[in-house]
């Protein structure tokens, strides 16, 4: 049951990332993080995605609004981060306050800037395979570590447990684009008979959001198994009170699986990888556009 080293694979990525970054000084990429009240989940995602940028040469900065902030005040930030051109990426971490419906507030960003690829535009773009769009940073991590690993996608059943727009909708956008070749089916919560829709799964990717809500007898033998959860789960042991598990029972699947992430140190570290990736594209697409294309 060979493990995917998510810690590895993402030390790659960002050691070319920090060889870009250098290659375009004195232009510095700058990530603008917005968080909105403090879920402590948030606080410790957007403190990683601040500290890595820092790693790979990047500025970041972080504007923090409580949770009563009204939509004006956060619409009216995100305009001037959109008209700021030393800002390259803007990033808003969900969730957000029920009064902050959070399509509203993505599709405020700019879509040259929208590092998390979360807009109505960038979706488009991801469906319609241009080059130019940036695909949410999980999912793209995901694409990431199957490549990175070798595995085989093009023919192979991929099928993702999970309609997110975060993960699971764009996850079954990039297996099944061109490149990655993968046929897909996409599950969720209404799905009837999971089991026998993951049992032909070649490669699986559990994005449900449920601690360990993939059993050992819903996978194949010798499929691919990719955890995107991160749940947190009482632990008396620990100083915390809690540890994190993923959306995969990776004791009782592990055995099956030819390869599987662990959670942590699997998914997880690629994300912030991505968004550091997504950040550099989109700072080289502001000092270098691409010429002028009269292709319809
Ligand atoms: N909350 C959980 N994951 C993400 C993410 O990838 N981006 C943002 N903005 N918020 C999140």
């Amino acid at each position: 049951m060979p493990l995917i080293d998510g810690n590895a694979i993402a030390q790659q990525v960002l050691q070319e990332v920090k060889t870009r970054v250098a290659a375009i000084a004195p232009v510095v990429p700058h990530v603008a993080f917005v968080r909105v009240g403090e879920d402590p989940a948030s606080v410790s995602y957007v403190n990683k995605k601040q500290k890595t940028a820092a790693e790979v040469g990047m500025k970041s900065s972080l504007q923090l609004f409580p949770e009563t902030v009204t939509r004006e005040e956060l619409f009216a930030h995100l305009d001037a981060l959109n008209a700021d051109p030393s800002v390259h990426g803007i990033l808003v971490q969900a969730p957000l306050p029920k009064h902050l419906p959070e399509t509203d507030v993505f599709n405020r960003i700019a879509p040259g800037k929208d590092v998390d690829g979360f807009t109505t535009a960038n979706i488009g773009k991801l469906v319609q395979e241009l080059p130019e769009a940036f695909a949410a940073c999980t999912p793209a991590g995901v694409i990431e570590l199957l490549h990175r690993s070798g595995v085989k996608t093009a023919g192979k059943h991929a099928v993702v447990v999970g309609r997110s727009l975060i993960v699971g909708k764009p996850a079954s956008l990039l297996l099944v684009a061109k490149g990655t070749d993968a046929t897909v089916t996409v599950c969720h919560s209404r799905t009837a008979d999971l089991g026998e829709i993951t049992r032909q799964a070649d490669i699986l990717v559990a994005a449900i959001g449920k601690p360990r809500f993939i059993t050992g007898d819903m996978v194949k033998e010798g499929a691919v198994v990719i955890d995107v959860g991160i749940n947190r789960i009482p632990d008396a042991s620990r100083k915390t009170g809690y540890r994190l598990v993923g959306d995969v029972d990776f004791d009782a699947v592990a055995p099956k699986a030819s390869l599987i992430t662990p959670v942590p140190g699997g998914v997880g570290p690629m994300t912030v990888a991505m968004l550091m990736k997504n950040t550099l594209r989109a700072c080289e697409h502001a000092i270098r556009p691409p010429s002028v294309s009269f292709a319809s």
